[in-house]
């Protein structure tokens, strides 16, 4: 099995390449990342030393570059992870999201469809749902809610979702879809809640939490997003789409206290700031059909992963002080500066 994983050098990505070359001795991994401020190719490190893992520094909206590295590397099944991300980011520069996210994906599905109708799987996100409120527990999102993106950044996801569902049904695309919920773990960029917090506070920083800090987020464990995923490919059935979420809703606000007291830092350094604009009250996962038609099912529980996490930004000091001293101080005082 060749796979072409795209946005390998971010997140989500580049947990998901260890995740495979762990567990699939016999697959070749293609990645394809353009290294945007989000990509950083000292995260690829260990693969790069593997002789089953190729490297691309590649623009998906680049469509002879895509359809050259295809007609080199034949891939049998291509996973988009490249995004713009960041929904802060999204509200400062809609149009890059719009550009990356949607035509981006649809450069991909071409190729998929051009070189022999490969399998593709679009990684999207539940916040293409829009947001729940906060004094209705018993309402989750289903694979059926109906679709209502709150910022550029969900409905730029929400418009690729839905273009992989029409190349499905209109070109026979071997398409699925994975609608996961708020990822945290190793190798997440420090402008997302909990890095944020961790690297603040280890620096004795004001700890920013928009609004009151009541928003409420669905957490998983960045390793089982990528078992889901994995799961979806091998097992998925092409046109359908699968919700992924642990039951595991927190507020910010409890979030960052939690970090506080295993950081061993004063809650003084919470500093309640203007929220963002058209900012979702509550997200949460009915992961009920992936569990039921795949077996698929969280394994680690959100204390335990914490921990993890916060274990790895304190043994990986320099992987996120490289970040936080370059362009992103910038990117920082623009966010934060006097808000
Ligand atoms: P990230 O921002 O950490 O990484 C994105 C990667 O994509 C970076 O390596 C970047 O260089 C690359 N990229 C961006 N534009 C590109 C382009 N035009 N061409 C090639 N590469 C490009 O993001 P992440 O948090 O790892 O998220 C990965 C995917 O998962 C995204 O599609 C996101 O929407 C989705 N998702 C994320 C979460 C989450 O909590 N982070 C939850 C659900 C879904
Ligand atoms: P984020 O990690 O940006 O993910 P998303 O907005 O995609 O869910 O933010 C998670 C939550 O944390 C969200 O409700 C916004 C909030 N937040 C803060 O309160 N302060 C911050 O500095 C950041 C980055 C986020």
């Amino acid at each position: 099995m060749r796979i072409l994983v795209t946005g390998g050098a971010g997140f989500i990505g580049a947990n998901f390449v260890y995740y495979t070359l762990k567990n699939h001795p016999d697959y070749d991994i293609i990645c394809v990342d353009s290294l945007t401020y989000a990509g950083n190719l000292s995260t690829l490190q260990k693969a790069l030393k593997s002789p089953r893992f190729t490297f691309y520094r590649q623009d998906i909206r680049d469509r002879d570059g895509i359809d050259a590295i295809f007609q080199k590397e034949r891939p049998d099944a291509v996973v988009n992870f490249a995004a713009e991300s960041h929904v802060d980011r999204s509200i400062e520069t809609p149009e890059l999201f719009l550009q990356t996210n949607i035509l981006g994906a649809q450069v991909m599905m071409d190729a998929c469809l051009r070189y022999g109708n490969v399998r593709f799987h679009q990684v999207s996100t539940d916040e293409i749902y829009g947001d729940l409120p906060l004094d209705r527990p018993d309402l989750l999102f289903t694979e059926n809610s109906p679709l209502r993106p709150s910022s550029p950044y969900s409905a730029s996801k929400a418009g690729a979702d839905m273009l992989t569902l029409a190349y499905f049904r209109t070109y026979g695309l071997r398409a699925t879809v994975s609608r996961c919920s708020n990822n945290y773990g190793p190798f997440q960029f420090p402008e997302k809640l909990i890095p944020l917090m961790i690297a603040n506070a280890l620096e004795d920083k004001p700890l920013p939490v928009y609004g009151q800090g009541l928003n409420v987020r669905d957490w998983l464990y960045v390793a089982d997003h990528c078992r889901a995923v994995d799961l979806i490919l091998e097992k998925g059935e092409p046109g359908q789409v699968y919700n992924v979420g642990g039951h595991n809703e927190m507020r910010n606000i409890d979030i960052v206290k939690l970090l506080c007291a295993q950081l061993g830092k004063p809650e003084s350094l919470i500093t309640f700031v203007t929220d963002r604009k058209g900012h979702d009250l509550r997200y949460a996962i009915d992961p009920a059909k992936i569990r039921a038609e795949l077996g698929w099912e969280p394994q680690t529980p959100f204390a335990e992963g914490l921990k993890k996490t916060v274990r790895w930004y304190l043994d990986n000091r320099p992987w996120w002080e490289q970040i936080i001293s370059g362009e992103y101080r910038n990117y920082y005082q623009r966010m934060y500066g006097d808000r």
